[in-house]
């Protein structure tokens, strides 16, 4: 990290040491209307972005998966039908609550390969070095404290020869397109969340930490940085997400 003393929240500049406490807490107030706010927020839109994102893991029966910031566990449920229910999952999260959803998710839905749950903060993974197939994070990185650490810890699990997926939203690429978006997330993303999950504060949130993430180019910069190999780019939906892809040779 550098030596700033201060950090973004959102749009609010706070001190470093709080920012994890803060992103807890907004995760620990939304995750019983997570699930049903994704889908509300996006029109459902993130069931695709992740499909494309399992489309593009390189993942067969057998392999190791690290879902990292996995939250209720979308993507670890995709991976899982992709390995055919064989290999390990790990659904990885910081926060007790999101976890403890997809864990209920797992259950109720009779899923029966044999998912791990460890709570774990991205910036200090406790697994071993060369230990992964392939690690995702999907829509988590923005919400780390320190985004650097946390892909130079994917680099260090990740084996030689596998590949982490960085799931987030992005930069839109027409000036319109930002636009409508703007209009669209600023105003109606946190009266959804007043609505439905009756907390509008953390859905504000939700919206400015999308703002004050790295574009394309920025983030492909720090996974290199980070010790990856080489990093392609895969816009969605004109850029309003992207799924980064960086590869250990
Ligand atoms: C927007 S949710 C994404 C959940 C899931 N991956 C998905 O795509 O639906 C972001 C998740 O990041 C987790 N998170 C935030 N900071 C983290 C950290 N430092 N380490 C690990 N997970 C973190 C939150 O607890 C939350 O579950």
């Amino acid at each position: 990290m550098t030596d700033k003393q201060t950090t973004h929240f959102g749009f609010q500049e706070i001190p470093v040491q709080e920012k994890t406490t803060r992103v807890g807490e907004v995760f620990q107030r939304v995750a019983h209307k997570y699930d049903l706010m994704n889908d509300v927020m996006s029109l459902g839109l993130h069931r695709l972005w992740k499909r494309f994102a399992t489309h593009l893991a390189p993942i067969a029966p057998g392999a190791s998966v690290l879902d990292l910031a996995g939250g209720t566990g979308d993507l670890s449920a995709l991976f899982a039908k992709k390995m055919r229910y064989q290999g390990r999952i790990i659904l990885s999260d910081i926060n007790p609550a999101m976890l403890a959803e997809g864990r209920n998710r797992f259950l109720n839905r009779g899923v029966t390969h044999p998912i791990e749950y460890v709570q774990a903060n991205a910036e200090q993974l406790p697994f071993a070095d060369n230990s992964m197939d392939l690690i995702s994070i999907g829509f988590g990185l923005r919400n780390v404290t320190d985004k650097a650490q946390a892909l130079r810890e994917m680099a260090r699990v990740c084996k030689v020869g596998g590949c982490i997926m960085v799931l987030e939203f992005s930069q839109p690429r027409l000036s319109t397109l930002q636009k409508c978006y703007d209009s669209y997330s600023f105003k109606a993303i946190p009266t959804l969340g007043e609505w439905i999950a009756k907390d509008r504060e953390s859905y504000q949130y939700l919206v400015e930490s999308i703002r004050k993430h790295p574009d394309q180019q920025a983030l492909k910069t720090m996974i290199l940085e980070a010790g990856f190999d080489a990093c392609e780019v895969y816009n969605l939906a004109g850029g309003i997400v992207a799924i980064h892809k960086g590869y250990l040779y």
